[in-house]
């Protein structure tokens, strides 16, 4: 008996991802060239790798020259000791749950402590275990989010250095506003912080060496060397974008991810009918439309309905009317050739043409961290 195999069908049929690694490994190059002397590079790579594929980014990085990894949660750590990375880890996210620490402890994932509390936990398990506990510190500068009080700051240390079984190995800080308008509030914000931060390592000249400091995320790195300190860590940019207009335009940043779809119905209306939900458009001329199969299910926010185009054969076509959860459609009158089946570029590149997740945020009200981390639920991802 014949057995046809349909449970799979060709990932580039629908709408899908493209991942490039080479891009991926030659902007991490590119960052790592251009850091303070003795620095190094974390590559962040959180929300399965900002979309891309947190292994996939993982092992480009590496490739590139990271010599360690950022993570959101301890779950997407131990994913990548799965599958086999034994780079440094640090888990950027907070973790109360003692049995998440020991999962830390056991999978040698470093965690992030705001307080005496963890520090005090850590110790405990470490203890237990017979192993050693490395962990990096966070201190709020001015971010308002995670991180010890300014004021707690030396005597955490000074506790965490004495439990025998801790080994403080980080010490570092989050930047709020570095990728902000830099003559403004933006810059007073972030020498502000700088400022606190080197206070702080300051009153620790005996220890200093001892531990790695890093304050900087993308901009930082981009915008300012004297954020580079130990390492840096870097998010945004090693996925191919610079959230800084006017820095480090110099560096060959190259966007690491396309999002693709087909053409899968063309139709012919004529003047006056309405476009999808709502009918938020009424066609004003005859008007071919064309229908794509991808929506906000896939990733394409629905507050960028209408204002988006997207690109064939390296020509702009404009979206019209709500995007829907699995389709949105196009006007393509303008493009006699478009037919079934042509493949069609929502975000990278098409000829000499582009779109960026930058464009996206500024039309939807979003910033292109959210609009990448959007990607993430049934597209293929394909590596290129
Ligand atoms: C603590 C921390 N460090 C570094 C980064 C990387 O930021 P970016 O993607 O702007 O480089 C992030 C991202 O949100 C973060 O939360």
């Amino acid at each position: 008996m014949r057995e046809d195999n349909l449970t799979q069908v060709n990932p580039r049929q629908r709408a899908w991802l493209e991942v490039n690694l080479s891009a991926l490994e030659s902007n991490t190059r590119s960052l790592i060239k251009s850091l303070e002397r003795g620095s190094s590079l974390m590559a962040v790579v959180k929300a399965d790798g900002y979309g891309h594929g947190a292994l996939t980014v993982s092992r480009a990085a590496i490739k590139g020259g990271a010599t360690s990894l950022g993570v959101a949660t301890s779950q997407e750590g131990i994913e990548l000791r799965e599958s086999g990375l034994n780079v440094p880890i640090l888990v950027l996210g907070s973790i109360i749950d003692p049995n998440e620490l020991e999962a830390c402890l056991k999978w040698n994932l470093m965690p992030t402590l705001s307080g005496f509390k963890e520090a005090f936990l850590c110790q405990k398990l470490a203890l237990k275990s017979g192993v050693n506990f490395k962990v990096h510190l966070k201190v709020d500068t001015g971010m308002s989010r995670l991180g010890c009080e300014l004021n707690q700051a030396l005597n955490l240390v000074e506790f965490i250095r004495k439990q025998s079984s801790i080994e403080l190995v980080g010490i570092y800080s989050h930047l709020a506003s570095a990728d902000g308008d830099f003559k403004g509030e933006s810059a007073a914000i972030t020498k502000l912080q700088k400022t606190r931060f080197d206070n702080i390592l300051k009153q620790l000249p005996q220890l200093s060496t001892c531990f790695c400091r890093h304050i900087a995320n993308s901009a930082g790195t981009l915008r300012d060397k004297s954020l580079h300190y130990d390492m840096v860590r870097v998010g945004l940019a090693i996925y191919g974008y610079n959230p800084i207009e006017d820095a480090a335009k110099n560096l060959d940043l190259k966007p690491a991810l396309s999002v693709k779809t087909r053409v899968t119905l063309i139709r012919n209306v004529p003047s006056g009918v309405g476009v999808s939900y709502g009918h938020k458009f009424i066609t004003s001329r005859p008007t071919k439309l064309a229908v794509l199969g991808i929506g906000y299910a896939d990733g394409v926010s629905r507050a960028l309905s209408g204002k988006i185009s997207v690109l064939a054969n390296g020509k702009f076509i404009p979206q019209i009317g709500s995007i829907t959860m699995d389709q949105l459609i196009l006007d393509a009158t303008d493009s006699p050739d478009l037919e079934v089946g042509n493949v069609v570029t929502l975000l990278g590149v098409d000829g000499d043409a582009s779109i960026t997740p930058h464009e996206w945020a500024n039309l939807s009200g979003s910033i292109p961290w959210e609009v990448l981390c959007g990607f993430r639920h049934r597209l293929p991802r394909l590596i290129v």
